[in-house]
């Protein structure tokens, strides 16, 4: 008796685990993980989609530095940091929609988990610090990744204004904001970072449907 009440517990546990996995693949538009590219990557489309990818990061990134430097004056790093992730812009969402893209920042050093570059982006990212070490160009791409996404990558250098919240704790970083941030985000590795430094990368990922 005990054996079959164990086996139909199991039974379920099995099936509604399994429907969660496959409800999970579901194709939903909005999905950037689905948004795998089928097309051709010839030198047209890597210079149609690398000017679209150069509008859309110009607009994301006066959104995003025109309204963090707006709530610095108004409220320092406290009030700013709630507007360091680009999931709290309608702004950049709507933008995302009207080019059917996915944009987003990664970081090795990074401090929220989710822009923790993929093994891709690692390698993208050796060569931009190998040849900013060098003191050589790095210049924005748009690349067919080895996991088949089209994408646009553009290197993101740190800046004077950047120090209150990236730089080092204790002198760049007042005391009680680095306690602040280290509360929202324990994992936070974005630290130490000085002016003229690579920080990271603005990826742009374009959804198939526009080839
Ligand atoms: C008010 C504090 C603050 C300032 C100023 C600030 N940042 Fe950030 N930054 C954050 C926070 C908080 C996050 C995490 C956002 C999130 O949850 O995605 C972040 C995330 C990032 C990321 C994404 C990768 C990661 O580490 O999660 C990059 C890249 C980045 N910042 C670059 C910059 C650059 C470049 C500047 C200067 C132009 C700058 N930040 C200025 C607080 C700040």
């Amino acid at each position: 008796m005990k054996t079959k009440y164990l086996s139909i517990v199991l039974l379920i546990l099995f099936i509604s685990v399994s429907c969660g996995y496959i409800g999970s693949k579901r194709v939903k538009p909005n999905d950037e993980t689905t948004w795998i590219w089928t097309g051709p990557f010839t030198d047209d489309i890597a210079a149609k989609y690398k000017s679209i990818g150069r509008e859309v990061l110009k607009e994301s990134f006066l959104t995003l530095t025109g309204e963090v430097s707006r709530a610095m004056k108004e409220g320092g790093v406290p009030h700013a940091v709630q507007y360091c992730n680009m999931k709290a812009y309608p702004i950049i969402d709507s933008l995302s929609k009207a080019n059917h893209v996915s944009i987003k920042r990664v970081a090795m050093k990074n401090r929220n988990p989710d822009n923790f570059m993929r093994a891709f982006e690692q390698e993208l990212y050796k060569d931009y610090a190998m040849k900013h070490i060098q003191k050589m160009s790095i210049m924005d791409q748009v690349v067919l990744s080895k996991d088949n996404y089209l994408e646009y990558y553009a290197p993101i250098i740190v800046t004077a204004q950047c120090l209150a919240c990236h730089g080092k704790p204790g002198t760049d970083i007042q005391p009680e904001n680095y306690e602040l941030i280290k509360s929202l985000y324990p994992d936070d590795k974005a630290i130490d970072h000085y002016v003229g430094d690579l920080r990271g990368m603005w990826r742009i990922r374009f959804m198939p449907t526009k080839q």
